[in-house]
């Protein structure tokens, strides 16, 4: 018998909803801050199989969450195309960045396997050790949000190298898509097989494009993922997360992706978008990450507010991003509390 977290994908719906948050394996624990510093550098922890397989289990066997995420990075995807990858201390990401069609071409067309193999093989360690009730969830980051990362060759502030890019060299930009679309697609399929039941899209940074922009460069590349995963696995199990997306756009990766479920972020309006779209598709969020530091009534307050406003949907409880690194673990334990007690 599958746990509350599949169920809930597969069409059911409780009273206390399944719970995990985005980014649950991270520096907040100081368990992960151990192994991390064992591990050496970032990229070295997301590619070794025990270790990764290890963070992946930290906050389960702390927190008894109803899901684990397989510990890795979006940026695994380019990184395995042949992009440079590493994590600057403090600071984050650094690729060699895809800006023209000479550092295109260098993009290789398929994925290395010997690195995506390491991540299949996390996935099958930790699929193994984890309880049966508890869901294993792999993931790819949206084309989009990777290429804004792959462009810029970093994290940026509004995304403006790609957006440039998009606008002034649209075929190129479409190449890119193209690209990280195929590479994405088999990397979950190769997750799906390793072990992992369900797979989540990470949009993060869909909130910054024009609503023609938002069609071509993310709903309608994550659509082409989706189809293509189910060709191969058709039962398979998606959530998208398209961050900062209007009510509108969410209809659109919903309505062209058909998708188990949408994740969405604290500034969505519950009440408008139960009224929308009531149990069409499962529902994944939405705490702000910011009233899990805050702690005390203010987190209660929001808890309860989440949970009533999607106490009709089949709901899965989560943040709507990934909780941050100076997040006190008394108000996890706390949120989980107050979300079991129903
Ligand atoms: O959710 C999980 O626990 C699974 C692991 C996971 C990580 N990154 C580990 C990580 C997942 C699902 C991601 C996704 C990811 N990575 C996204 C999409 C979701 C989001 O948070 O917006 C993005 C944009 C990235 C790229 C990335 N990785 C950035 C921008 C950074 C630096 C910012 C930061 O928080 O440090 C990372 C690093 C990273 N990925 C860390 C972790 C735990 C922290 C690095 C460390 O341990 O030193």
């Amino acid at each position: 018998m599958n746990g509350k977290f599949l169920r809930v994908l597969d069409g059911e719906k409780f009273d206390v909803p399944p719970l995990w948050m985005m980014r649950q394996a991270g520096r907040y624990l100081p368990e992960y801050r151990e192994t991390r510093a064992k591990a050496g550098g970032f990229v070295d922890l997301c590619l070794n199989p025990d270790l990764a397989c290890e963070v992946t289990l930290q906050p389960i066997r702390r927190f008894g969450f109803d899901a684990a995420i397989i510990f890795s990075d979006i940026l695994i995807v380019p990184y395995a195309l042949g992009a440079r990858l590493w994590f600057e201390e403090g600071e984050g990401p650094r690729l060699a960045p895809v800006t023209d069609a000479a550092s295109f071409q260098k993009l290789a067309e398929q994925l290395d396997q010997k690195i995506t193999a390491r991540v299949y093989e996390a996935l099958s360690k930790t699929k193994e050790a984890l309880p049966k009730e508890t869901g294993l969830i792999g993931f790819c980051g949206a084309p989009w949000t990777v290429a804004t990362y792959l462009v810029a060759g970093r994290g940026t502030e509004d995304q403006a190298p790609a957006r440039l890019l998009a606008m002034q060299e649209p075929e190129l930009f479409q190449k890119i898509i193209d690209r990280l679309v195929d590479a994405s697609a088999e990397h979950l399929i190769g997750q799906i097989k390793a072990g992992a039941d369900a797979v989540q899209v990470f949009d993060t940074w869909s909130g910054v494009l024009d609503p023609a922009s938002f069609e071509r460069w993310c709903v309608k590349p994550v659509a082409k993922i989706v189809g293509k995963v189910r060709a191969v696995i058709p039962d398979a199990r998606i959530i998208v997360f398209p961050k900062g997306a209007p009510l509108n756009g969410i209809e659109a990766v919903a309505k062209q992706s058909s998708a188990n479920a949408i994740g969405i972020d604290w500034i969505a309006s519950r009440k408008e978008y139960v009224v929308k779209f009531g149990d069409t598709f499962a529902t994944q969020g939405n705490l702000d990450p910011l009233a899990l530091i805050a702690g005390g009534k203010a987190l209660d307050q929001a808890v309860d507010n989440v949970l009533e406003d999607f106490k009709a949907t089949r709901h899965i409880f989560n943040l709507g991003h990934g909780i941050r690194k100076e997040t006190p673990i008394e108000n996890v334990e706390r949120m989980i509390a107050r979300v079991r007690k129903g």
